[in-house]
């Protein structure tokens, strides 16, 4: 039986990011100006994240779904995500962070990307954290992905349809080098999953705060662990009822 208790610092944190419009609009502010706190949260989240002895942090900062947003926001998006990839790789080596990406990335703005590539070579070498980026990312994108790299292997003859199991598709995820989450977090209050990294949560603990993203800091993750750890982690399998009547 797998079962687990989870008194122990979550090995992988995802995170959805959610509330910088709002944090924003309470302020009489633009939208964007939500988003620049947001991303400056980062940097204190990743310290915090360290401190705890949380290997790996991944963060949902950019879905397939927010192209649908006014073009002006998606350029304004863009251009914080290419100045925190040139601002941040200062502090990714001063804490030993790895940064890594997720997603349908070859479809992010030439300079994005550059900035993206450069910042994951220059931080390879780290080990205490991987950061991953959700970039261009959606949960059924990534299973289509996976499915089309297998079904490419069968064709070729390198993959036998019949020896294909859950263990398989994992190994064609973009998370492939990474655990699954034991923890998702999720800011602002609502209770959806929003497209991230569907087959990876299937058994990882969900933590929920109404604390908008950019007010989120390093006791709202102590907090979220800590909620983690008062969890009774069975995985599908049962804990032994106690005997309550003496037998003969
Ligand atoms: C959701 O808030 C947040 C996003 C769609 C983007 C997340 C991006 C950042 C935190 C900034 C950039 C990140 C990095 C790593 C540089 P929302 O706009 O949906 O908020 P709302 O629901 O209150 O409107």
């Amino acid at each position: 039986m797998n079962t687990q208790t989870s008194a122990k610092v979550p090995r992988h944190i995802a995170i959805i990011m959610d509330g910088n419009g709002r944090w924003a609009r309470e302020r009489g502010w633009p939208r964007l100006k939500g988003h620049e706190q947001g991303a400056r949260n980062v940097e204190p989240v990743c310290e915090a994240c360290i401190a705890e002895g949380v290997g790996f942090l991944t963060l949902y900062a950019f879905s397939t779904e927010n192209w649908k947003r006014p073009a002006h926001e998606v350029a304004g998006l863009m251009l914080l995500l290419e100045r925190f990839l040139s601002e941040k790789v200062a502090m990714m080596e001063r804490n030993g962070v790895r940064l890594a990406t997720i997603g349908r990335t070859a479809d992010l703005p030439g300079p994005v990307r550059k900035r993206l590539e450069r910042a994951i070579a220059d931080t390879a070498h780290n080990t205490k954290l991987t950061l991953t980026l959700a970039l261009n990312y959606g949960g059924r994108d990534e299973i289509v992905d996976a499915v089309r790299s297998i079904a490419h292997e069968v064709k070729q003859g390198k993959l036998d349809p019949g020896s294909i199991s859950g263990e398989t598709l994992s190994t064609h995820l973009y998370t492939a080098a990474m655990p699954d989450p034991d923890l998702l977090i999720r800011t602002s209050g609502e209770m959806r999953l929003s497209n991230f990294l569907l087959w990876q949560l299937s058994y990882t603990e969900i933590h929920v705060t109404p604390r908008l993203w950019p007010d989120f800091g390093a006791e709202d993750l102590r907090a979220a662990i800590a909620d983690f750890q008062s969890r009774d982690r069975r995985f599908g399998g049962a804990v032994e009822n106690p005997v309550t009547t003496a037998s003969a």
